[in-house]
Order: structure tokens, then sequence, then C-alpha cells
């Protein structure tokens, strides 16, 4: 159902009337100093993406590549920091392969089921619909302050806690408010996830920069010009098809282009249903941010 001709956040395979499995696969080098959590997030990204399709993964496998010299206390931090987060997601890991590679990389294969009515893809938005993200955004700038070793603890910290968070409840909530449209934001930052989701659903997407959330200490690294190398790849990629308003400054436009490391869910609903969403959201403890609506035309607007 869903492939290589329209690339979405996973492949989608009808199984039957009623269910369709949804596969996927996701590995990265270290964002963060300590095996666990990386080990952590590197699961929840790569679960992530089954999420957002609407779907619940239930079996995974480890992909690792991993240095001779590495010590085995490493290695099974980042497993067990997977393999925690996998548990958490009620997901089973059934096994894994391991290569030798010069720089650790690590992730999962993942499996779910969805009714193939039910899926959510980046093309089923609908003009009208109002925007929700799940996540603040900065996750770039605060990992690369971390290299650079510029980044506060208290910074790293809730960069972690965001990143190693699953979006397993921000898609429970989408599911049980028949959400068609929806993404989960990564390496083309906010803004290239956003003008994918224009493209695919054949809408235009209108912003508000105001109602954007960032973590705490994006700003500041943004500022002195922080920013990974994506950022300027997604900039260059992705400026034609986006307006930014004239009075957002550089270090704003850019973190807009931020690419996010297993970062939160994008949807759309009607706005009628906003009020029960943001209600049910609340009981649920699950964050959520309205930032604009979509409408009619082509590409995106950040006011
Ligand atoms: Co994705
Ligand atoms: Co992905």
């Amino acid at each position: 159902m869903i492939g290589i001709e329209s690339p979405d956040d996973a492949a989608v395979w009808r199984l039957s009337d009623e269910q369709a499995i949804v596969l996927t696969t996701d590995f990265f080098t270290p964002v963060v100093d300590t095996p666990y959590e990386y080990g952590a997030i590197a699961a929840a990204n790569s679960l992530s993406d089954v999420y957002a399709m609407g779907s619940k993964p239930f079996l995974a496998l480890n992909v690792a590549a991993l240095p001779d010299h590495l010590p085995p206390e490493i290695l099974s931090e980042i497993l067990r920091g997977g393999a925690e987060k996998a548990q958490e997601a009620g997901v089973v890991v059934a096994g894994g392969h391991t290569v030798k590679d010069k720089e650790p990389k690590y992730g999962l294969v993942a499996i779910g089921f969805v009714h193939p009515q039910k899926i959510i893809s980046k093309g089923g938005l609908k003009a009208g619909d109002v925007l929700v993200l799940t996540k603040p955004l900065g996750a770039g700038v605060t990992t690369t302050a971390l290299k650079q070793e510029k980044a506060e603890e208290v910074h790293i910290h809730e960069a972690i806690r965001w990143m190693s968070a699953l979006n397993k409840t921000a898609s429970a909530l989408a599911v049980e408010f028949g959400v068609r449209g929806g993404t989960d934001i990564t390496g083309f930052g906010l803004l290239g996830h956003a003008a994918e989701m224009a493209e695919a659903s054949r809408v235009s997407l209108h912003l508000e920069f105001s109602q954007i959330p960032f973590l705490n200490g994006a700003r500041r690294y943004a500022e002195k010009g922080i920013f990974p190398g994506g950022a300027f790849d997604n900039k260059r990629h992705f400026e034609p098809f986006v307006k930014l308003s004239a009075n957002l400054d550089e270090p704003s436009q850019m973190l807009l282009f931020d690419p996010q490391t297993s970062g939160g869910l994008l949807f759309g609903i009607g706005r009628d249903k906003l009020p029960a969403l943001e209600a049910r959201a609340k009981e649920l403890q699950q964050a959520i941010w309205v930032l604009g609506e979509a409408r009619d035309g082509k590409g995106i607007v950040v006011g």
C-alpha cells in the first residue's frame, strides 16, 4: 500500500481487508554521551515511524555497527537502553545483527499492524485541519552544543528526556480521533517534514511562530550559531517551499530547519474536534501544541 513510490514513515503491506503490516528501520550514530540513553533514544526513534503511521509496534530486531575496540560494557549498555525502551513500548526484541564499523550505529527494525483504512500518512491532511505537534523542537542545536562541549547539563537532560520519550501515547491519541494525516519530525526538521506533508496532501500549511515550542536551551545555542550541518542542508533544500515572516530573525528561521532526533508527531485534525482532543491529551498527560492550520494552496507560510 505504501512503498518506494510514495515514501512515507514506513512501508505498509495489506494482508487482508482488516489488517496491514507496517515495517520500518532506522539507525544512527550516538547523539548523546551516555550509552544507555543513546540506546533508548535510538529505539524510541525507530519505533516512532511505526507510531507515525497510526500503528502499534509489537516486534523488533536490533541493528548495530560497532568498533572493534568498544568495551563490551558500553555495548551492553546501548542494548539495555534499547531493550528497556522496547519493553516500555510493549515490543519484543527477538534478535538482530551486528557488524564492525569505525563509528557506532544502533537502531531497530520494527513491525506493527494497522487497519488498512486507518493508516496515518503524509498525504492525509485536509484544508481546514489544525496542525498539532507533540514534542518541542531544538534537539539538533542542543545535541550539537553537547558535542562542542557548550551545552548546559540541564538542557542536555531536557533534550534526552524528550528524545527518549515514545510517541506511543501521541499515536494512540491521533488514532482515537481518527487522524489520517501525520508524520514524525526527524532529520528534515519541522519545515522539511511539513513541506513533505503539504506536497503529499496538496494543501498549504500556515504556522504561527509564537505557537511553536522549543527546548529551553535552543534559542541560546541558535543565537551562537551552533547548528548541525543538517540544518543548513534542510534550509537549502526546503527554503523554496517556505515563506517566512520578515519579522523572524536568523536564529528563529534556522531553528525551524533544525534536524530532530526522535521528534514528536505532527498531525492534522478537524477544528471541531480540537477541544475534545485537548481534553483527552490532558487526561493522558500527552503534551500537544497547536501550530497553525492547513489551507487550500501550496507550500508553507510561517507568520
Ligand atoms: Co518518520
Ligand atoms: Co525514519
